[in-house]
């Protein structure tokens, strides 16, 4: 949440500034800023909204100066405005933040009573105005920064940036991700090397509890305790790095045409020479767990929740699911033989991020499912299973669903063969039904005229029900969220059976019913579900294979998948919940890839 950038460069940086902004935007678009130091002095621009209102401003009020910082915001601590924007200055200083300092409320109490007035509402605001009151009290900027670091709680990422002082900027990671790139005479910093992917290819990730000097020469690095230490310099792929929509109109709709190239890539990845099964990690320990604890938030949760039938199904092993924010705060009982997997496409989420801190000590072996190999996440878990969806732009989350679902169904199986619950013949024979997944997923987008023409329907609806049993009751929660998330359409999920003890009532002709449901052994049971949603006249739209839709007979709606095998339907049938989803925000004009109140990456908690 929030996206910072810092630029020691050889000419005018707020160009190169605005450039990596843009690439960042995904985390928060509530503000934009940036800071300058020019011939000794602090000077900087803010502007409410997207960043082209801050690129619109600059063109009017241009901002000189060779060394900068900049901010792209996503409000937590006072609502989007000029005076809540990044860079905060005080004086002589300017910082960008990502995160929350915790105890802000105490130290602006502690500032005000020594006289500090303060210009806005957010928690930011203590860190500039205490490394102020620390150069006034004659610190050098190394000297106040570090002290003002000493006083912060909470999980962060910063840049200072001082008067005066045009070859220095100084960052700090606590909690929330920062990396140093590396150029020719020039330095950078930067939230995720995709910010710095047009400037460098050679990047530092700052370790947790880490500060840094940066100057054009190079990067001091000290972790917690003050002790100078070296973090290695790794080389990214600036190819892969590098995010543009390629033709589409949308992130999303780039994103969603991806997927069967993602799944045959990340299957590649994983097949191993093992006589046609995958390589996974080694270590992995299923046949001595007793229990698979998973934990995550949103879509990556509704991923879970489809796993947790095939990690039972498929291996007996027993599951317990939960979504991050809520799992620390009930006593979740652990076990020393229990395997805890968290799953995030960010791998920067904070709930989830603090679930696997809270388990680490307790269980066996804590494995992460991630889209970002570098995140916090994949660093403090003991064994990484990268899905390989490349980067995520679209705040709607698409190809990492979809990925992530398949890097599961591997676990599962796995799990399966390890635990003596598949035979070898068996766990080939689903591999295989795996492999096959990206050509049923491109059958599955070929659908996309078809549900443009439906969802106009949709798009005129005030609320939307979506409904599926087993694997197919996750997949109606993913639609709803897809739909709520992009179109600002209400949106329920609902499992098939549970309709008939509460949700009927809200049946009647206005209410659209979106009904997953393939031809497998719940098949019959969804049906009449949806009967009882037609007797009442709702207005179904059934989601089925052909002997689905045959066996169905008419229905007001309806949409034909490819018949696949049950391993890999919901794979293939979330990619109508992401088309319905995309095609009704089209019809009713929303911002598609940058909803309103969201942000990508959610690290707070
Ligand atoms: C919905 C969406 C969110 C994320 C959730 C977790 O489209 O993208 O619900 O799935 O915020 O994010 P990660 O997977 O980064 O932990």
């Amino acid at each position: 949440m929030c996206g910072i950038v810092g630029v020691l460069g050889q000419h005018e940086v707020s160009p190169i500034i605005l450039d990596a902004l843009k690439r960042l935007e995904y985390r928060g678009y509530d503000s934009a800023g940036i800071a300058t130091v020019n011939k000794g002095r602090l000077d900087r621009r803010r502007a409410v909204g997207k960043l082209i209102h801050l690129s619109d401003m600059l063109v009017h009020q241009p901002l000189p100066g060779r060394s900068g910082i900049g901010h792209t915001r996503w409000a937590t601590h006072g609502g989007p405005s000029v005076a809540n924007a990044h860079p905060h200055q005080v004086g002589r200083v300017a910082v960008v933040h990502n995160g929350i300092i915790e105890n802000f409320r105490a130290l602006r109490e502690e500032l005000a009573a020594d006289g500090a007035v303060f210009t806005s509402q957010t928690d930011t605001e203590t860190i500039v105005q205490l490394a102020s009151q620390y150069l006034d009290q004659g610190m050098m900027p190394v000297q106040a920064a570090r002290a003002t670091l000493r006083r912060l709680d909470g999980a962060f990422a910063l840049a200072f940036l001082f008067e005066g002082e045009e070859d220095m900027i100084i960052c700090a990671r606590r909690g929330s991700p920062l990396c140093i790139g590396h150029g020719e005479g020039e330095m950078y910093l930067g939230s995720d090397a995709i910010a710095l992917a047009e400037m460098t290819n050679r990047i530092t990730y700052l370790e947790e509890g880490d500060w840094a000097i940066v100057t054009r020469s190079g990067v001091q690095i000290f972790d917690a305790d003050d002790r100078q230490t070296a973090r290695p310099v790794t080389q990214i792929n600036a190819a892969q790095a590098r995010v543009d929509k390629s033709g589409h109109r949308h992130f999303m709709a780039k994103e969603m045409a991806e997927q069967p190239a993602v799944l045959q890539s990340a299957m590649g990845f994983y097949s191993g020479l093992d006589h046609g099964g995958v390589d996974l990690p080694a270590g992995l320990d299923f046949a001595r767990a007793d229990r698979l604890i998973m934990v995550a938030c949103g879509t990556a949760y509704y991923a879970c929740q489809v796993a947790k039938y095939w990690f039972e199904q498929f291996a007996g092993l027993p599951v317990e699911l939960d979504i991050a924010s809520e799992f620390r705060y009930r006593e979740p009982v652990l076990g020393p033989q229990n395997m805890a997997l968290f799953v995030s496409q960010s791998g920067e989420t904070a709930d989830t991020l603090a679930a696997l801190r809270h388990v680490r000590p307790h269980v066996a072996q804590v494995v992460a499912v991630v889209n970002v190999p570098t995140s916090s996440i994949a660093r403090e878990a003991d064994l990484v299973l990268p899905i390989h969806a490349g980067p995520e732009i679209g705040v709607a989350s698409t190809k990492a669903f979809t990925a992530q679902l398949q890097v599961l169904a591997l676990l599962a199986l796995r799990a399966g063969l390890e635990r003596g619950r598949l035979g070898w013949e068996d766990y080939l024979a689903r591999l295989g039904e795996l492999r096959a997944a990206p050509g049923f997923v491109a059958q599955a987008l070929d659908r996309e005229d078809e549900i443009r023409r439906m969802t106009e329907m949709l798009a005129k609806a005030r609320d939307v029900l979506f409904l599926g049993r087993g694997v197919m009751y996750p997949l109606a929660l993913e639609g709803a969220l897809k739909l709520k998330e992009i179109s600002y359409i209400h949106a329920e999920a609902y499992a098939a059976g549970e309709l008939k003890h509460g949700p009927i009532a809200l049946i009647d002709k206005d209410l659209p019913v979106i009904v997953f449901a393939p031809h497998d052994a719940l098949f019959e049971k969804t049906v009449s579900n949806m009967h009882e949603v037609m007797a009442r006249q709702g207005r179904v739209l059934l989601i089925s294979d052909a002997a689905g839709l045959a066996e169905a007979g008419e229905v007001p709606y309806s949409l034909q998948m490819p018949t696949v095998p049950d391993l890999i339907a919901p794979i293939v049938y979330a990619v109508p919940a992401q088309l319905i989803a995309y095609h009704t925000a089209l019809h009713r004009g929303t911002d598609v890839d940058q909803p309103r109140n969201l942000a990508k990456s959610v690290t707070v908690e």
